[in-house]
């Protein structure tokens, strides 16, 4: 058999790649999902056994045939075709069911390569054929659109200098995949990749496919499931993986993409040492106790040590790199004087000759010299004990003070080459590393510290009571409350960490279910009790409390709570300290919980605009702190069109962005994805700052909202609101439902994260946290919280005079509308009412599971037609054919999938509550997670 990937002929590949749409351009990704299909297949029956195969065949046809027949509108015969299925399910073994778990979840594993493939190599295709330059989300396609709406040159870089994207990275517990795994998926991604080269000779091909399917083998036989919960040192490692994966070499091709994008729109000639930064980085893991006791003192002292690590091992490498090809010997090329002087002054402080230090090694190369004492110096900052292996006397050089410092020590090297005919030398050779360091520091991201408003109000209110009582009778004082030690300890490692030399590491304190201006002012005296500078001093950032808002009530708060805050005279001073700064985090997902996906989307855009309104009264600089999870119902879905949709003139160029563990090896897991993934950020930004279709006369999209558009989505949004919280929040069945119909309860046996999956309390809405509540309706197929509320509000609205008009206006015009309306689109595309209801068969009381789910049937069906209505489609997803297909392609194996964690879940609930029954339902979990690329 000839191997899978061979083509009839290598200029078919080339057409392939070149080709704009149609069948050409998807050839290459159905070839890699039927042949990786094909050798999955192949491992299936050697490792399971040919009857294994056979079931999941069967399960594959017959999921096919139901979705045939429901597009087909034989609505009977795919309910009997599923019928058939769950009889057949039900004969399996618990062995069976999760053997079977594995082999669909295997199928996503590799379509989802597949998928990933794809997307690099169109990203690839379209830099060949140059399509770049019109794309909107490319900074080619912006800045394009910049210069044709007359915006000077001058003013384009204005605008890039004023961007700033910090994405943060956070281990909630939505990354299922273990780090083995990950590691797996990684190697046969790049072995797709290299079967992706043209041309490849017939034994190489045949050799790539070998080792693909050795890859295959292993990763079924790895346990893909972890038998214990991670850690949070686990998690802090799966978020360092990602800079040396991609991070670290990203930044090079991305800002020579926009050097190169600024020379191709604008004509200008500007190096990429010369730009401005544009990117920063941030990381909530080991920094975020918010419910999980995991995250102590001494892990956040750690996290930071390791990121520092981390960092220090990639300068290492680099500057060791630097030291072998940087030959230049001064008999050849001179140096600067100045680098000569600093190389002396080095020598000089280990009071030793430079003959002494380096004997014959390095002879008249300055630059090695140099680049070795910098190495020397970097490594005692960085690391307490480890310092120059190679050349000891080296070791008694000083630490850096600063990060300022060694780029400076840097820029000598950069200088003297420049000025010495080595400008390209300076290019290839040092400005990747200059780049690095100015992006990364001496710190690598910065590390959020996080906890709940109430546990620092008690733990203030504790304090407070001990100095009023202050000894006055000669008691000794009652021990802190261990929740309230925990808040003081943390707040004491936090100055602890700043002393020891990195002060800029911990800059924000973010506060969940801020509600006050007292919440806020509440951390700056808990810091100041522990010995935290909050103002910034010199190199010390201080500490920024940052209020989360995340209920609706405190969203519409938020601009009344931050005037007062802004106009206190005492914060003004901690203000001026920070250059007039203030971050504010909004929170999506427990908005959603709150109001529902149309109220939260629009009361975040409307606390956005006022936040904004109320920063310029009070001359305070702004940024947003954007809390989304990677899930529709937590706010996800494309982040480039989230950026643009923000409230026009609300936007200064700063954002921070959650980026969640489960989207974190979609969008990082290889240089070419976070490439495309910072670059979208970084445009998207640029279009929301500039705006460059509000400047053309025939400009659509431009962001501007219309009076009548105000007061539709206000209309919209308090029928939404009013219906969501009758029908779901203040309806009790809906809670007992979700418990009965969904896995929310076996969110633990997965062992996704470290952080417990519920707050302590009892289990009410206020306890339940947004994630399990997405995960559960995700699960179990309806997505409720990713759409519920809408089609109501749409269908009063719509019976309005002019009501459709508008809002099918709005669908073209008006960003926000379009976002939320294509999120909500895409939920409603991956839910299935069918499967769904089988999970509603799990529920005991009969009529009550036939109350609550018919109002979710009821709604949905509503939902469905609206989103029909407005965007004038035939079906779901009819323009977005990419997104169509490839739900289309998951089916077939999420289905069944679905089932059998239905029954296993039957099985669980009547008493078979084993280990086995548990690991097969942590399995279908795991599989259909990566079927719907959403944990919940
Ligand atoms: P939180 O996160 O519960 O930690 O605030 C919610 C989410 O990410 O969806």
């Amino acid at each position: 058999m000839p191997p899978l990937w061979k083509p009839e002929n290598w200029p078919s590949r080339l057409a392939e790649l070149e080709a704009r749409s149609g069948d050409l351009k998807e050839a290459p990704l159905r070839r890699d999902v039927r042949s990786l299909g094909t050798l999955l297949g192949d491992v299936l029956r050697e490792q399971a056994g040919e009857d294994l195969y056979a079931k999941v065949e069967e399960l594959r046809q017959s999921a096919i045939r139901r979705r045939e027949a429901q597009a087909g509108s034989a609505i009977d015969e795919a309910e009997t075709l599923m019928q058939s299925t769950v009889f057949k399910i039900s004969g399996f073994s618990v062995e069976q069911a999760y053997q079977l778990g594995r082999a669909f979840g295997f199928y996503f594993e590799l379509i989802n390569l597949a998928e990933t493939n794809h997307r690099k190599r169109r990203r690839l295709s379209s830099q060949l054929t140059g399509d770049t330059h019109s794309q909107r989300g490319t900074l080619r396609g912006t800045l394009s659109a910049m210069r044709r709406a007359g915006i000077s040159a001058g003013a384009a870089m204005e605008w890039l200098g004023r961007i700033c994207v910090v994405p943060v990275f956070t281990a909630h517990p939505t990354e299922v995949a273990r780090r083995s795994v990950m590691f797996k998926r990684r190697r046969i991604a790049d072995l797709l990749e290299q079967l992706d080269k043209i041309p490849i000779s017939d034994e190489g091909l045949e050799q790539l496919q070998q080792q693909l399917t050795a890859e295959i083998t292993a990763l079924w036989q790895t346990d893909e499931v972890r038998s214990r919960k991670p850690t949070v040192y686990d998690e802090i490692q799966m978020g360092l993986d990602f800079y040396e994966s991609s991070l670290f070499a990203t930044l090079t091709p991305l800002y020579q993409e926009i050097a190169d994008a600024l020379a191709s729109e604008y004509g200008m000639e500007i190096e990429i040492a010369d730009l401005p930064l544009m990117l920063r980085f941030g990381s909530w893991i080991g920094g975020d106790r918010d419910g999980n006791p995991f995250v102590t003192p001494q892990i956040t002292r750690d996290a930071i040590q390791l990121a520092r690590a981390h960092l220090l091992g990639e300068y290492r490498r680099q500057i060791q790199l630097v030291i072998d090809l940087l030959t230049a010997s001064t008999q050849q090329a001179p140096v600067s004087e100045a680098l000569r002087n600093r190389l002396t002054e080095y020598i000089g402080r280990l009071n030793l000759t430079e003959e002494a230090v380096f004997g014959a090694q390095f002879e008249f190369e300055s630059y090695r010299r140099i680049l070795a004492c910098i190495l020397a110096r970097l490594e005692k900052t960085l690391s307490a004990d480890k310092v120059a292996e190679e050349n000891s006397s080296l070791a008694a050089l000083p630490a850096y003070g600063s990060a300022r410092e060694f780029l400076a020590d840097l820029d000598l090297v950069r200088s003297s080459l420049v000025e010495h005919r080595g400008l390209r030398l300076a290019q290839t050779l040092l400005d990747p590393l200059l780049l690095i360091a100015r992006t990364f520091g001496f710190h690598l991201h910065t590390l959020d510290i996080r906890q709940h408003a109430k546990l620092q109000r008690a733990a203030l209110d504790e304090a407070a009571a001990w100095s009023s009582e202050a000894a006055a009778d000669g008691r000794l004082p009652a021990p802190l409350s261990a929740p309230s030690a925990d808040v003081i300890e943390t707040f004491r490692a936090v100055a602890e960490i700043k002393a020891q030399g990195t002060p800029e590491t911990i800059r924000c304190c973010v506060i969940s279910g801020a509600t006050s201006v007292r919440d806020v002012v509440n951390v700056v005296w808990l810091a100041r009790l522990a010995g935290v500078r909050v103002e910034a001093e010199g190199e010390d950032p201080g500490l920024m409390p940052v209020p989360l808002f995340e209920s609706i009530e405190d969203l519409q708060n938020a601009p009344a709570v931050c005037r007062e805050l802004w106009s206190g005279p005492e914060y003004q001073r901690l203000l001026a300290s920070w250059e007039g700064h203030q971050e504010v985090m909004l929170g999506y997902s427990d908005s959603n919980k709150d109001g529902g996906m149309l109220t939260s989307t629009w009361e975040i855009f409307r606390a956005h605009r006022a936040l904004h309104e109320v920063a310029r009264e009070c001359g305070v600089h702004l940024r947003l702190f954007h809390g989304r999870g990677g899930t529709v119902g937590r706010g996800g879905g494309p982040t480039h069109r989230a950026i643009f949709a923000q409230p026009f003139g609300a936007f200064e160029g700063e954002i921070r962005i959650t980026e969640q563990g489960e989207v974190l090896n979609w969008k990082y897991s290889d240089v070419v994805l976070a490439e495309r993934n910072l670059e979208l950020m970084i445009a998207a930004c640029l279009d929301a700052l500039a705006r460059p279709n509000a400047l053309d006369p025939e400009g659509h999209r431009t962001g501007i909202l219309l009076p009548e558009w105000e007061a539709a989505f206000n209309e919209l949004s308090a029928d939404s609101f009013a219906f969501y919280r009758e029908s779901i929040i203040d309806d009790p069945e809906v809670l007992q439902y979700f418990e009965a119909a969904t896995p929310v309860g076996e969110l633990e046996n997965a062992k996704i994260g470290s952080r417990p999956a519920r707050r302590k309390g009892a289990l009410d809405f206020s306890n339940l946290r947004a994630i399990p509540w997405v995960f559960g309706w995700t699960q179990s197929r309806l997505l409720v919280p990713g759409w519920f509320g809408v089609g109501y509000a749409i269908q009063r609205y719509v019976r309005k005079p002019e009501g459709l008009g508008i809002l099918r206006l709005m669908m073209r015009e008006f960003p926000l509308f379009i976002d939320l309306i294509r999120n909500v689109e895409t939920a409603l595309a991956k839910a299935d009412l069918g499967i769904a209801r089988l999970y509603a068969a799990l529920v005991q009381d009969e009529e009550m599971r036939q109350r609550v789910f018919s109002k979710i049937e009821q709604e949905f069906n509503r939902t469905m037609e609206a989103v029909l209505l407005i965007t004038g489609q035939g079906e779901l997803l009819e323009t977005n054919q990419v997104l169509a297909r490839s739900i289309r392609l998951r089916n077939p194996y999420v289905d069944p999938m679905s089932l059998i964690q239905v029954d296993l879940l039957r099985r669980k609930r009547s008493g078979e509550d084993t280990d086995e029954v548990n690991r097969a339902i942590a399995g279908t979990i795991n599989g259909i997670a990566a079927g719907l690329r959403n944990t919940g």
